[in-house]
């Protein structure tokens, strides 16, 4: 018999590569999404006549609403990747950040300890709870699930209160309830506001004629010297799915292991259509965060030898598969506008 998974966050990057992975594997998958009233639904468009898919409407922050969803389903299997999960933002909305990253994931564990406790819970951590610490080894500075955490960020610590949440309920309750402590990972679905997808929509606009005469504007970046272990989030919710197939629940790093700053994304990028992202680039200082997280660079030896997980897509692939995704989207964008007002009209440089 099939088996059900619900899965918060839905609309997301992580949300709609998972619910393609269950789905691949013969899974029910209930999707969860808050209530918008703009459609958010183009990460998943492609699985909403799927006849294992379903979606529904869900809010975290709303403890009756996790009872009646667990009551209602009573999954085999919970993905929680639910979350305010851009760090800047954090800065800016704590109080937001900690009502849906932190008060939320007690609600889920107060409503799975009362109406599915035999539901394997999964919890979207994070290597920002690391912060500045780092372990030395022989190959140099790397963070593993012995580095003790020291957060930076409202979001950070949000999410480390959730994560100290979860080990609680698993240790108090005997929940099946465990964490993934990923790192970095992007994807063409990538939110646009994260700095890989911004760097790379920008280069898509540019080839396409976007950024032309009066409508050119810089890419503006804050800090380009942050060390980032930047995976493919293809790769990691198959992390995910082997958390929750263990015998017993244990918390896990998922990491690439290694590390590149955003000025050798920008190299990389940019280069692949022999352009110098100096010409581009103006560095803004008001996108400057308040503290930053300056290196993370993931040591997943525990995953790959007792999960047996692997990343398969490199550091250089994922760069291209964003980079010539959105250039291919803007190109799409390009020739529908040529074909119907001649080029792009004013004020789509933006866009
Ligand atoms: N977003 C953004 N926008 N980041 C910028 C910019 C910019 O214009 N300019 C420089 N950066 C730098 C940030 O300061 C940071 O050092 C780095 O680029 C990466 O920023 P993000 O892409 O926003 O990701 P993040 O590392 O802060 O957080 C992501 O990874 C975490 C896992 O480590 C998010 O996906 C988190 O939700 C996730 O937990």
């Amino acid at each position: 018999m099939s088996r059900a998974a619900l899965v918060t966050g839905v609309t997301g990057q992580d949300g709609s590569y998972l619910s393609d992975y269950l789905l691949d594997n013969d899974y029910n998958v209930i999707g969860l999404h808050r209530r918008s009233s703009t459609n958010s639904f183009m990460r998943i468009q492609h699985l909403l006549e799927h006849p294992n898919f379903k979606l529904e409407e869900f809010d975290i922050t709303d403890p009756s609403d996790c009872s009646r969803i667990l009551e209602k389903y009573t999954p085999d299997e919970f993905y929680n990747l639910a979350a305010q999960s851009h760090v800047g933002t954090s800065f800016k909305q704590p109080f937001t950040t900690f009502e849906i990253n932190t008060t939320g994931v007690i609600n889920l564990l107060e409503a799975l300890k009362a109406r599915s406790p035999k539901t394997r819970f999964y919890q979207a951590s994070t290597s920002e709870m690391f912060g500045e610490n780092y372990t030395i080894g022989n190959d140099g500075k790397y963070q593993n699930e012995d580095t003790p955490f020291a957060p930076q960020s409202p979001y950070a610590v949000a999410k480390l209160a959730s994560h100290r949440m979860v080990q609680i309920y698993r240790e108090s309750y005997g929940l099946y309830a465990c964490c993934g402590i990923l790192f970095n990972h992007e994807s063409p679905r990538r939110g646009e506001n994260f700095v890989t997808r911004k760097i790379t929509k920008y280069i898509g606009q540019l080839l396409n004629g976007f950024l032309r005469d009066s409508h050119y504007r810089p890419l503006k970046l804050g800090n380009i010297y942050a060390y980032r272990d930047w995976g493919h989030a293809k790769d990691f919710v198959r992390a995910m799915h082997m958390m929750l197939q263990q015998d017993s629940p244990e918390d896990f790093v998922v990491a690439t292991g290694s590390t590149h700053t955003v000025k050798e994304f920008l190299e990389i990028s940019f280069g692949l259509f022999n352009l110098n992202y100096e010409d581009y680039l103006e560095i803004d200082p008001s996108l400057y965060r308040p503290a930053e997280v300056d290196y993370l660079k993931g040591d997943s030896t525990r995953a790959r030898d007792i999960l047996g997980w692997e990343p398969e897509i490199s550091f250089k692939d994922l760069v291209s598969d964003m980079v010539y995704s959105d250039f291919e989207s803007a190109n799409q964008i390009a020739r529908h506008l040529n074909a119907s007002f001649g080029g792009p009209p004013p004020g789509l440089a933006n866009v």
